[in-house]
């Protein structure tokens, strides 16, 4: 999941604070939806620990250093802690990832938010993004507001997001393409568009997910880490 090299997001805010994401080799596979793409959550930093950093054939690492344990052993479990307020997806089809047409949702921060990429003129696209949270009272939700005007906006929507923007806005389009390892997923993502253009909603599309599930098959165990943190938590109080 997620079609670009680890060390884009390597000094955001919300990766400092819980250390990195496992991508690449480490990474989590796609699992087919429906109308897009989830990560499998067996493969996740929440089911396994992967290596502080990552080992190339030729013995190289990345990352070159490891200087954040010293602060992530405090930041991480308050990042964890920040995200129990977030709602799991309902279904399957609306968990975390891509979705048609042009949305990324995510259960990352704060709260559980659809990204959405509307295409507005020849040069113009211009970034939705709907924050999703459920405060059980009026006060929660109006600290909600306060804290996402004044921190979490900048940290999501500016401080991590415009370092995907630094690579969307370098992208060539006078040369020819060249694709490579990190853009396994754009493969699979423009063979859906195409799949879905020609073929119309119920086209069908070729998958292989894990046990051969259908995508609505899919349990929600694989595709959202607070699904199974709130399966979690109802059992422990009955
Ligand atoms: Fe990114």
């Amino acid at each position: 999941m997620d079609s670009h090299v680890n060390y884009v997001h390597r000094n955001a805010l919300v990766v400092m604070r819980s250390g990195f994401i496992a991508r690449g080799a480490q990474g989590e596979h796609p699992i087919f939806v429906g109308n897009g793409f989830g990560g499998d959550v067996a493969e996740s930093n929440y089911m396994r620990k992967s290596p502080r950093q990552d080992l190339y054939p030729n013995g190289w690492k990345w990352p070159k250093t490891d200087y954040r344990r010293f602060w992530t052993w405090l930041t991480k479990p308050l990042a964890e802690r920040a995200r129990r307020h977030i709602p799991p997806p309902r279904s399957a089809r609306w968990c975390g990832g891509h979705h048609l047409p042009g949305m990324f949702r995510t259960e990352f921060a704060w709260d559980f938010y659809t990204r959405m990429c509307v295409p507005v003129a020849e040069t113009v696209t211009r970034v939705w993004y709907y924050h999703y949270l459920k405060p059980k009272t009026a006060l929660g939700r109006l600290w909600q507001t306060i804290v996402y005007y004044a921190f979490h906006r900048w940290i999501i929507e500016y401080n991590f997001s415009r370092q995907d923007e630094r690579v969307m806005l370098n992208q060539r389009y006078d040369t020819p393409e060249k694709l490579s390892g990190t853009d396994a997923e754009v493969i699979q993502w423009r063979r859906l568009v195409v799949t879905k253009h020609y073929g119309g909603r119920d086209a069908p599309f070729e998958y292989r997910n894990p046990n051969g599930w259908a995508p609505d098959e899919v349990p929600l165990e694989r595709l959202s880490v607070r699904y199974m943190q709130e399966q979690a938590r109802a059992s422990s109080r009955s």
